[in-house]
């Protein structure tokens, strides 16, 4: 059956933002109606929208509802997750706000590695039971798509146990699940010292393996001091692309390293991180298509500098945000205090914040086509608040759910 709702105070379509790409976002490309009014058949396929007073009256029979107060936007996208993992870092974090930084925990064996070690322990169930979880905590909060990476495991046996539990997870929940394969995301033991005899494994034996069995969308690697060098990922992307997967790549989170520039030539669907990053880089993505996607909240947890969002925006590059959900550097699942942060922190304005957590998320996941905004024609991935006014969500300070509509 059809349905209508009615009276619903804003409703947000980013139909600007869409055809910009998503660059140079500003208030009249989020295309909102006031009082306004859509039309979903059964299969939640968008029939038509526009002011409740102008409804057509072929659409007067149809089963309505009132959504006075409401706003609706796009449902969010979290377009970089780590969210795979079991174990905890409470004890790292306590050293970090004693005065060491992250990479210093690194290279004594804590870290990413220490995360590593326990997931590699747990048995795929209990994975699968965290993992379903921490899905629901993002689907609870109305996001539709959640990107996922591998990289806790870093034996192939464990990288592949973690996209099968990915694949498991898809088929309990109805949010969009994107799998990356992230075996570049440190050195593991077994070959340290020799990163790169571990760089030519994952080009001639894991990459064609994950490829063949279609485990994951994505590849992805930590381009960074201490982890892999622009050779090592140059190396790495080719062979990943050749097997017919697309590119994300963690860049210049702790250093300026080129990594940025590496992305854009490669073209990646998206660079990630940036908080480092240099000025040439910034122009270097603001003429390319790949998205920049930002993590204040990591920066806020780890206590380091924020990415140059303002910089970025202005030079014209597409831009996205994400929780960036982890357990050494971002252990929340709450974009509404990312939209908060981005916005206080990184001097974002709120079209911008919610333009890159949405339509910009979706298309750092290359899900720009389905997710991210709302179209005559297109099913609905909507989420609301109980808000006459979008700005709600951001200036809630985290507080602000979007619930999902059911529809995703
Ligand atoms: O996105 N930078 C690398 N990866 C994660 C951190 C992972 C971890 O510390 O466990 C990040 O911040
Ligand atoms: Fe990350």
């Amino acid at each position: 059956m059809s349905r209508v709702y009615k009276h619903i105070s804003q409703l947000l379509t980013l139909e600007g933002a869409r055809k910009k790409k998503g660059r140079h976002p500003l208030e009249k490309d989020l295309g909102i109606w006031e009082d306004a009014c859509i039309v979903v058949d059964k299969a939640q396929k968008v029939l038509w929208l526009g002011a409740t007073s102008a409804l057509p009256e072929t659409y007067h029979r149809f089963p309505s509802q009132s959504c006075e107060g409401e706003t609706w936007f796009p449902a969010p996208v979290e377009c970089h997750t780590h969210l795979v993992f079991a174990g905890s870092r409470e004890k790292e974090y306590g050293m970090r706000c004693a005065g060491q930084s992250y990479l210093q925990i690194a290279e004594k064996g804590g870290g990413i590695l220490s995360t590593v070690k326990a997931t590699r322990k747990a048995l795929p169930e209990d994975l699968l039971r965290l993992a379903v979880n921490r899905i629901e905590s993002f689907a609870s909060n109305g996001v539709s798509a959640v990107e996922i990476k591998s990289g806790y495991g870093l034996t192939l046996e464990s990288e592949i146990r973690m996209l099968e539990v990915i694949r498991e997870a898809q088929r309990r929940t109805t949010v969009q699940l994107v799998p990356t394969f992230l075996p570049a995301h440190a050195v593991p033991p077994e070959f340290k010292g020799k990163d790169d005899d571990y760089v030519e494994e994952i080009c001639h034996v894991w990459i064609p393996e994950i490829a063949e069995r279609q485990l994951a969308t994505f590849f992805d690697a930590f381009v960074e001091k201490g982890y892999f060098n622009i050779k090592q990922t140059e190396k790495m992307v080719l062979a990943a692309k050749d097997a017919g997967l697309r590119v994300k790549l963690h860049v210049d989170q702790f250093n300026a390293f080129g990594g940025a520039e590496l992305a854009v030539r490669m073209e990646a669907v998206s660079a990630d991180h940036l908080d480092a990053t240099s000025d040439a880089a910034v122009q270097a993505l603001a003429k390319s298509d790949t998205v920049a996607v930002l993590a204040p909240a990591a920066s806020l947890f780890t206590g380091t500098s924020y990415p140059p969002a303002r910089k970025l925006i202005d030079a014209g590059a597409r831009v996205a945000l994400t929780t960036d959900f982890n357990p050494g550097t971002s252990p929340t699942t709450n974009l509404g205090l990312v939209a908060t942060i981005a916005a206080s922190q990184m001097k974002m304005t709120l079209p911008e914040a919610l333009v890159a957590l949405t339509y910009g998320a979706a298309a750092a996941v290359g899900l720009e086509d389905e997710f991210g905004s709302i179209t005559i024609g297109k099913r609905l991935r909507c989420a609301r608040i109980q808000a006459p006014h979008y700005e709600a969500w951001a200036y809630g300070f985290g507080s602000v759910s979007p619930e999902p509509l059911g529809n995703h």
